[in-house]
């Protein structure tokens, strides 16, 4: 019962905190709300078991430490679409040596369900294989499903930054796009990043180094757009940061990756940073291609509005206005699928800001 108790600390949605409270009275409390959903069996990675709230897909509520729940593998392969076009992967391919003739081994933590090792196989000339390592169990196993038809050089991994399943000097390259930022303690990753690459190897940390700008046209929907924005994160990260045990440093952090990388005994360390501009009515973009990315995104707002709503509840904003947001939102998208010869005038801008960290690992003598 004691478990139970614990679990009731934690801020619960209030709706499963009534589920959990309701039963816990009852002489099998504990198997009862297993047998309902409610409580889960965790498995650790030293293999120990305890409980967990199930606020997974489907169940009740969401629980913000499984990354699926802040950014569902459908959204994650539309919403990002902006990132990196062929400009910058240009420019990253030279940064990550990814133009040399040499085969690589490339190992990506943190992978989601493989939307930047999409970009990798594009960038890599010469791929011997990429080893795409992933905590949360619903992206990585999306991830694979995926990969099956796009390419059979990924192996999707399960496990964390901190302890990567993977030999000493495995790898010529090990990267990581947009996770450090996520985590407690970034020496502890980039120390094991450095372990299982090999001599003369790289590490790389490609981090966001200032907020996103995502500019919709129409001023109504501008407005509503950045009140969602900001409550979107509060309502993810509010909680998270209550649930997840983050240690002090989290402020700063993207400054000191260089200082990082090396007190991990990495040399030679780089600095790089890009911006991805992406403009919907770009004349060099495939109006087909568009027109099918505008589909997606009004399938995945409609589709997966339940979880958007009860995150910006969480983050303060007023019912009115989430309903409001939901209706622009889906007018602009109709708009534009039923008349796509509007796209060419539509000047929607996505720009996007990285820092890329990069560290070699020393020759042997
Ligand atoms: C912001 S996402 C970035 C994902 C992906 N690299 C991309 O660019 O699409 C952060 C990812 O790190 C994963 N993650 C969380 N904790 C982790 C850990 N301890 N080790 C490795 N990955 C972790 C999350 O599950 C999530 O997939």
């Amino acid at each position: 019962m004691d478990e139970l108790l614990d679990i009731l600390s934690l801020p619960l949605p209030d709706e499963v905190r009534k589920a959990i409270e309701e039963i816990l009275g009852e002489p099998d409390a504990k198997e009862e709300l297993i047998r309902l959903g409610i409580l889960k069996v965790i498995k650790g990675k030293g293999g120990e078991i305890r409980l967990g709230v199930n606020l997974s897909e489907g169940s009740l509520d969401y629980d913000p430490r499984y990354w699926h729940n802040i950014a569902p593998p459908e959204e994650i392969d539309t919403s990002r679409y902006f990132d990196y076009d062929e400009d910058i992967h240009l420019q990253l391919k030279k940064w990550l040596r990814l133009d040399e003739k040499v085969p690589k081994t490339i190992v990506e933590v943190g992978c989601k369900s493989g939307q930047f090792t999409e970009q990798i196989i594009k960038m890599a000339s010469n791929l011997r294989e990429i080893v795409a390592i992933e905590p949360d169990d619903v992206l990585r196993e999306y991830g694979e499903r995926k990969f099956e038809k796009l390419s059979s050089k990924v192996r999707f991994l399960k496990g964390a930054e901190e302890d990567i399943p993977l030999p000493d000097e495995f790898a010529d390259l090990a990267i990581c796009h947009i996770v450090l930022n996520n985590l407690p303690d970034i020496l502890k990753v980039v120390s094991e990043m450095t372990r299982i690459t090999k001599s003369g190897g790289i590490v790389v940390a490609i981090e966001p180094s200032g907020g996103n700008i995502h500019y919709y046209p129409d001023p109504k929907l501008n407005e509503l757009a950045d009140k969602v924005d900001l409550a979107y994160g509060k309502g993810v990260w509010d909680l998270r940061v209550k649930m997840i045990d983050y240690s002090k440093d989290l402020k700063q952090k993207n400054a000191r990756y260089a200082e990082v990388f090396h007190s991990c005994g990495l040399v030679n360390v780089e600095e790089h940073g890009i911006i991805s501009a992406v403009l919907l009515s770009d004349p060099r973009r495939d109006r087909q291609e568009i027109l099918q990315w505008l589909k997606k995104r009004l399938f995945i707002h409609e589709n997966d509005w339940k979880r958007v709503e009860m995150i910006l509840k969480r983050g303060g904003l007023s019912e009115s206005l989430i309903q409001e947001y939901y209706h622009a939102l889906r007018s602009y998208l109709e708009n534009l699928i039923n008349h796509p010869e509007q796209i060419s005038k539509t000047h929607e801008l996505e720009t996007a800001h990285r820092t890329v960290t990069i560290g070699f690992r020393p020759e042997k003598k």
